[in-house]
């Protein structure tokens, strides 16, 4: 190559460094605002839905038993009629309601509210009352494998999934923040693996939690409803949608609803890698609330 050329060449490369600069820097403003917006929005959709003393939120790391949750409460706080197009609207996850611009909805007290937040973003003076499920980190980690392979990447491989699981140490921090519950807020933790096993009987701690007046019809209702085998039959009720694909989904979202498939499905290295991290941010505190509740 002619001496030109490499200089010509050299100017070329600079250019396109500094476009690549340009263009990492001025994308993370625009994540940093569209996330400014996002929190924004959702303070104006707080404003007009509003709280009340007897809200009632099911907080989780998503995958943990949630929706199940939801139709429980549903049937303890209502007639439980089971009348409703999708389980959010009667039990709304208000932070994706605002992301997808949709209006507060008029409920009736006391209101089931679906939370995904982590502890840092859930404001400090909410009102009301907290159900946490905590289910085990392997587990939610097959059952999101699978809900992002079912629904948004068919090529997902369970490691590089796994990997991800890992390096971002979601389960973990969120576990931890909100099984130190530092801000003190009134919660019953249940646990998913004795909400499947043992289901009257975290019921009956629920309701004796919350105060709530339940007649037997009820509680067998809340049985019935919940049951694995009714929430699959009428799964367009209850299953979320993907957000980048066109076409819905149906018959995978609830899907097994066992406990013990991460213990299957893990390597040994990856469950030592789990175990470091379960040791290091959750252990202790899962023993501190289950072994004395
Ligand atoms: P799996 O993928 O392991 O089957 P969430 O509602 O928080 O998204 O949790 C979904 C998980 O709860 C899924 O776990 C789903 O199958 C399970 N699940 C849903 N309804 C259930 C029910 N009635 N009984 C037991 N597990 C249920």
């Amino acid at each position: 190559m002619k001496k030109e050329s490499k200089y010509e060449e050299k100017g070329y490369n600079f250019i396109i460094n500094t476009l690549k600069h340009f263009k990492r820097f001025f994308t993370n403003i625009v994540t940093d605002f569209t996330v400014f917006e996002e929190k924004i929005r959702f303070q104006k959709y707080k404003l007009s839905f509003g709280e009340r003393d007897d809200d009632i939120y099911i907080s989780t790391f998503p995958k943990s038993g949630t929706t199940l949750t939801q139709v429980i409460l549903y049937c303890l706080t209502t007639e439980g009629k089971m009348n409703f197009n999708h389980i959010y609207d009667v039990s709304p996850w208000i932070r994706n309601a605002s992301f997808l611009r949709q209006k507060p909805k008029e409920l009736a007290s006391p209101r089931v509210i679906k939370t995904h937040d982590k502890y840092k973003d859930f404001p400090k003076k909410t009102k009301g009352k907290i159900i946490y499920i905590h289910r085990s980190g392997m587990d939610v980690a097959v059952s999101m494998y699978n809900q992002q392979k079912n629904y948004n990447n068919s090529e997902l491989k369970f490691d590089d999934y796994i990997k991800s699981f890992f390096k971002s140490k979601n389960w973990f921090n969120h576990s931890k923040e909100w099984l130190k519950n530092k801000n003190d807020f009134d919660i019953i933790y249940i646990k998913y693996e004795d909400l499947i096993n043992n289901k009257r009987n975290e019921i009956e701690r629920i309701i004796s939690f919350l105060n709530l007046k339940c007649s037997e019809t009820a509680i067998n209702r809340a049985l019935k409803y919940s049951s694995f085998t009714y929430m699959k039959q009428h799964e367009s009720k209850f299953g979320d949608q993907p957000i980048e694909k066109k076409e819905k989904v149906y018959n995978k979202f609830i899907r097994k609803g066992k406990e013990g498939e991460g213990k299957k499905q893990f390597s040994k290295e990856q469950r030592k890698i789990f175990n470091d991290l379960y040791i290091d941010k959750v252990k202790d505190l899962e023993k501190k609330i289950f072994i004395n509740e």
